[in-house]
């Protein structure tokens, strides 16, 4: 069966930078056969962070969400593919790098707490659209 290509908003958040992983992460990405549409290293603005984490803003965690993004550069990205969002999602596993996710993705193989879980990823076409509209104005 042949599937429309979408594409997906990714981030290796400030853990998988400090921790090295990028080129690994990368490596994963383009394994799956996926392409990387755009990539650039920066440092989270408070007000992006706001607007991109701002359906969880009544969650207990959101303090922590904002200063974790913001503590250090990310990797942000947007990538192409059939089932773009679906196959990334595969890729970084579960949001519980314990519970959630399994060996062999991301989260799973290098992830201990959900606060730190090295990645993210567009959860829905309508985020997706959201998020890299947000990141990336000139896409
Ligand atoms: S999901 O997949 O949207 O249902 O995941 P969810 O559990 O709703 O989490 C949304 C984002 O919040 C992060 N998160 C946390 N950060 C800090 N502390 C705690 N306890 C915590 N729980 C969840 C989680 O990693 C999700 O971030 P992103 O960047 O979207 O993956």
């Amino acid at each position: 069966m042949l599937f429309v290509t979408s594409r997906t908003f990714f981030l290796i958040k400030p853990d998988g930078v400090q921790r090295g992983l990028v080129g690994t992460i990368v490596d994963r990405i383009e394994r799956k056969g996926l392409k990387l549409v755009a990539m650039d290293l920066r440092n989270v603005p408070e007000e992006t962070a706001a607007q991109h984490y701002a359906e969880h803003a009544e969650r207990p965690f959101y303090g922590d969400l904002l200063s974790f993004i913001t503590s250090g550069p990310v990797v942000a990205g947007v990538l192409e593919g059939p089932r773009a969002i679906e196959a990334w999602r595969q890729l970084a596993g579960g949001t519980d790098p314990v519970e959630k996710a399994t060996p062999g993705t991301i989260r799973g193989d290098f992830g201990l707490e959900t606060q730190f879980n090295l990645v993210h990823g567009s959860d829905s076409e309508e985020s997706a659209a959201r998020e890299i509209a947000l990141w990336f104005p000139n896409l």
